[in-house]
């Protein structure tokens, strides 16, 4: 069984995915987090903004040698857990001009799929009905107003003790959504055949509740 849930950042997808998964017993799998591993490496290696280097070919470098791993208790880069690292506003900053690259979505919808294989899995993004998955089981798309997405993600970071502004992660989620919708390279769109649900004024119950409905009823 595939479940596939995109939207844009904010909107409920990886809470949501995570009690769906723990419910139906279906094993989930945080796409956005894999590109966050992407950014984070060529943070680390000082490929992101530095002007003398040749930006794609330094990427593609990188992905030829990219050491990730996906376990239950977190993400690992060269064998370090940076579940908390990934999360940071500098990976959020730089994220989705590296998730615009061709050459990283291959390799990335390639592990997906892999990851994928013979399991039940519930998995969420933004291309993973249109592109990842296009026969899956059942298609998501969730939404909510950028000011809700922006207050949910503030309040999130303050809990972890990061010194943020309200209006910079406001800022980042409309810059996000503009490149990730209208990038070249599966950008962020609704499925045909995906069901919306607007979030913005459902809480997380509600919300589960009616996948859980629209499981049930489809599958
Ligand atoms: O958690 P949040 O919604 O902030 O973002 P995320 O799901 O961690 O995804 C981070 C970024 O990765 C997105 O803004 C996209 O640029 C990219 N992404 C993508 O291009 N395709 C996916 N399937 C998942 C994420
Ligand atoms: O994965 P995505 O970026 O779409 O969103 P998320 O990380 O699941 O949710 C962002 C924040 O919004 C989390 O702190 C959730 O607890 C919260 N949230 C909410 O308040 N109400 C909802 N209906 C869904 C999520």
């Amino acid at each position: 069984m595939i479940i596939a849930i995109d939207g844009p950042a904010g909107s409920g997808k990886s809470t949501i995915a995570r009690l769906i998964a723990k419910d139906k017993g279906l094993i989930y799998l945080d796409t956005g987090a894999m590109y966050r591993l992407v950014t984070l490496k060529a943070l680390n290696k000082g490929i992101l903004g530095n002007n003398d280097l040749n930006y794609l070919e330094e990427i593609k470098k990188l992905l030829d040698n990219l050491n990730i791993d996906i376990k239950k208790n977190g993400f690992y880069l060269d064998n370090v857990d940076v579940s908390e690292e990934i999360r940071k506003p500098i990976v959020s900053e730089n994220v989705s001009d590296v998730a615009a690259i061709r050459e990283v979505r291959e390799k990335m919808v390639d592990l997906q799929r892999k990851f994928s294989e013979s399991k039940n899995v519930i998995l969420d993004g933004r291309d993973i009905g249109t592109v990842v998955f296009p026969n899956a089981d059942l298609k998501i798309f969730l939404i909510a107003d950028a000011k809700e997405r922006a207050k949910r993600r503030y309040k999130e970071l303050v809990e972890k003790g990061e010194n943020v502004e309200i209006e910079e992660i406001y800022e980042n989620i409309l810059k996000r959504d503009k490149i990730d919708s209208t990038r070249k390279e599966s950008p962020l769109k609704k499925a045909e055949d995906a069901i919306e649900v607007d979030t913005t004024s459902k809480n997380i119950e509600e919300v589960k509740n009616e996948i859980l409905r629209m499981i049930n009823e489809n599958i």
